[in-house]
């Protein structure tokens, strides 16, 4: 394994699921909000995002799944490539690349009025895939998520009508359900209990073999428990954000390159 100031470069680059960022940068209208981002996130393993409000990070995950562009005004330059194909290519459909690169938001979202069990299946109907076994998927996205025992005897109950932590999981399932390729999770536990936390931290740990995993996180115990490799993100003053430092989390927290990164973990700002 070999660490660059661009992230982490790794034999296993060759498994699906490989997610790299080149030179990408962003703007909303003429405000510049990333500068030069480059970063490696290998497959079978968890990507930490992390680094104070405001510096980009969010913006960055949403143009690793093509969301950046929804927003009108919103421009980039650069590339990202999923397992070496351009995501951005004129050939490749937005849906396409959504279905394989998953997003989980920080307040969540599920179909309030919809039953957990309709839930879980609704991303692939969005898709339009239908599954000859769809009890199984929904029992087996439920289990990834750990939320299955909680909800197997209420799956026609609405969405709407779990805790939040449990509608959060239910999100996740819904994100599994359609098998992607890579997860992207913003702050997916900041407004969660610590039991719904632990699970979301269980499923993560279980996934990372099949699903490459970044997480926006601002908790740094979070980030040491869940990540392999963290990005340090930062931005100065009415500046684009940009990576400071990136590389395995144990260097990270333990022998940070830089100064200003040592001082973000040890939470001395931010
Ligand atoms: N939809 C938007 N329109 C205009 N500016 C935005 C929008 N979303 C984010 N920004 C700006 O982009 C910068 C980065 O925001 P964001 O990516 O949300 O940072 P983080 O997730 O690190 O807190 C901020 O200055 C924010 O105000
Ligand atoms: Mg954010």
């Amino acid at each position: 394994m070999t660490v660059t100031a661009e992230g982490v470069t790794n034999v296993e680059a060759t498994k699906s699921g490989a997610l790299e960022a080149r030179a990408v940068s962003a703007w909303f209208g003429n405000h510049k909000v990333l500068e030069n981002v480059n970063l490696f996130m290998p497959p079978q393993s968890v990507t930490a995002l992390i680094g104070p409000s405001g510096c980009g990070k969010s913006t960055f995950l949403r143009i690793l799944n093509r969301m950046h562009e929804l927003v009108p005004i919103a421009q980039l330059s650069g590339e990202v490539l999923l397992d070496n194909e351009d995501i951005y290519a004129a050939n490749v459909r937005a849906t396409h690349t959504r279905a394989r690169i998953g997003m989980v938001f920080q307040k969540p979202n599920p179909f309030p009025a919809m039953t957990i069990y309709e839930n879980v299946l609704s991303g692939l109907k969005l898709t339009g895939t239908t599954v000859p076994n769809p009890d199984e998927v929904v029992e087996t996205s439920l289990r990834q998520a750990s939320l299955w025992n909680e909800v197997k005897d209420r799956l026609d109950s609405p969405g709407g009508a779990l805790s939040g932590g449990q509608q959060q999981r239910l999100c996740i399932a819904r994100s599994l359900a359609v098998q992607p390729d890579v997860l992207l999770m913003d702050e997916p536990c900041s407004a969660l209990d610590p039991t719904s936390t632990r699970r979301v931290e269980e499923t993560i740990h279980d996934i990372k073999q099949r699903v490459t995993v970044v997480i926006v996180t601002h908790n740094m115990q979070q980030a040491q428990r869940v990540s392999q490799q963290c990005a340090f993100f930062l931005a100065e003053e009415n500046q684009p954000g940009y990576i400071v430092e990136a590389g395995l989390t144990t260097d990270i927290f333990g022998n940070p390159k830089d100064d200003r990164t040592n001082d973000y973990v040890n939470g001395r700002f931010g």
